[in-house]
């Protein structure tokens, strides 16, 4: 096959028979970086269907952007199940959900915070990919977009639980580029440092001054930079696979180190 027979990004097979587009998965779409790739999806052409334990906020976006939205808890199988079964076709998933929880030194570590953070970041990706792939590749152009984190590429003093995650996420991510090489599907990893969203805020418990300071003096990422990345990636052509996109901040050099103007 020559690079002009080769699926294109603006004619991809798969579509949603109510929107006649093809259909993208987000999940943590309530906010942040899924909120704004929801967006940047819909605007790509697609048919974005939305997923978030916060459907209120899904169903508001989805209304907004023409996509669908639907209940999903990524920790609970039988959510996730009930979601996909609302999802007969799909080109693209974007695993986004996920998040911190504490930042303490493995001496004092809490167990329930690692029980979420793994849940969440890595049995989460593992349910909802192992379940879409089928259909993935079916499409004939699928494409697979996890959100992992500089996280994943480095250890940080009291972060062992996030960045234990992180790494997990990204290993079985990584691992399904080699495993499903020759089939029609390809596989995107977004590794960003600081991004401006309720990360921080989720990770302190609600503590809004300490989520604040954690961007004090710099300039973080916004969640439309890292929309704008992933629907970069997801409209190449078919043919070409982006393996991996680090973005940090100018001010950001690596999870510890950032220059604070004040
Ligand atoms: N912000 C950063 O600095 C940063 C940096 C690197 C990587 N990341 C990664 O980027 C991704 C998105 O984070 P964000 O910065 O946009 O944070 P955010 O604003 O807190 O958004 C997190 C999203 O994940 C969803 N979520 C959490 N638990 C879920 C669950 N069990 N089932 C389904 N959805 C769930 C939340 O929705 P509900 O609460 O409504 O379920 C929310 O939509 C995460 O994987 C995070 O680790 C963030």
């Amino acid at each position: 096959m020559t690079h002009d027979q080769q699926p294109q990004h603006h004619t991809p097979p798969t579509t949603s028979p109510a929107a006649g587009k093809p259909v993208a998965v987000v999940t943590g779409a309530s906010a942040g970086i899924g909120e704004a790739t929801a967006r940047g999806l819909a605007e790509a052409g697609f048919h974005v269907v939305l997923g978030a334990r916060r459907l209120d906020r899904c169903a508001e976006l989805a209304a907004e952007i023409g996509g669908s939205a639907h209940r999903l808890d990524v920790t609970d199988a039988e959510s996730v199940d009930a979601f996909l079964a609302e999802v007969p076709t799909c080109r693209v998933l974007v695993n986004n959900a996920g998040g911190a929880r504490g930042l303490e030194r493995v001496a004092e570590s809490d167990e329930d915070n690692w029980r979420w953070m793994w849940e969440t970041n890595v049995l989460g990706t593992l349910r909802m990919t192992r379940s879409l792939l089928p259909r993935l590749i079916d499409s004939g152009d699928g494409h697979v977009v996890t959100v992992t984190s500089i996280a994943a590429l480095e250890a940080y003093d009291n972060g062992s639980g996030y960045t234990s995650a992180k790494h997990a996420q990204a290993v079985l991510h990584r691992t399904l580029r080699g495993e499903h090489l020759g089939d029609p599907v390809r596989f995107t990893e977004i590794c960003p440092g600081m991004v401006e969203t309720e990360f921080s805020l989720v990770r302190f418990e609600g503590d809004a001054a300490r989520a604040d300071a954690v961007y004090q003096g710099l300039t973080p990422l916004t969640a439309q930079d890292v929309a704008e990345a992933i629907v970069f990636a997801v409209t190449r052509p078919s043919h070409v696979n982006i393996d991996q996109i680090v973005l940090k901040p100018r001010d950001q050099h690596s999870a510890t180190r950032a220059h604070r103007r004040s």
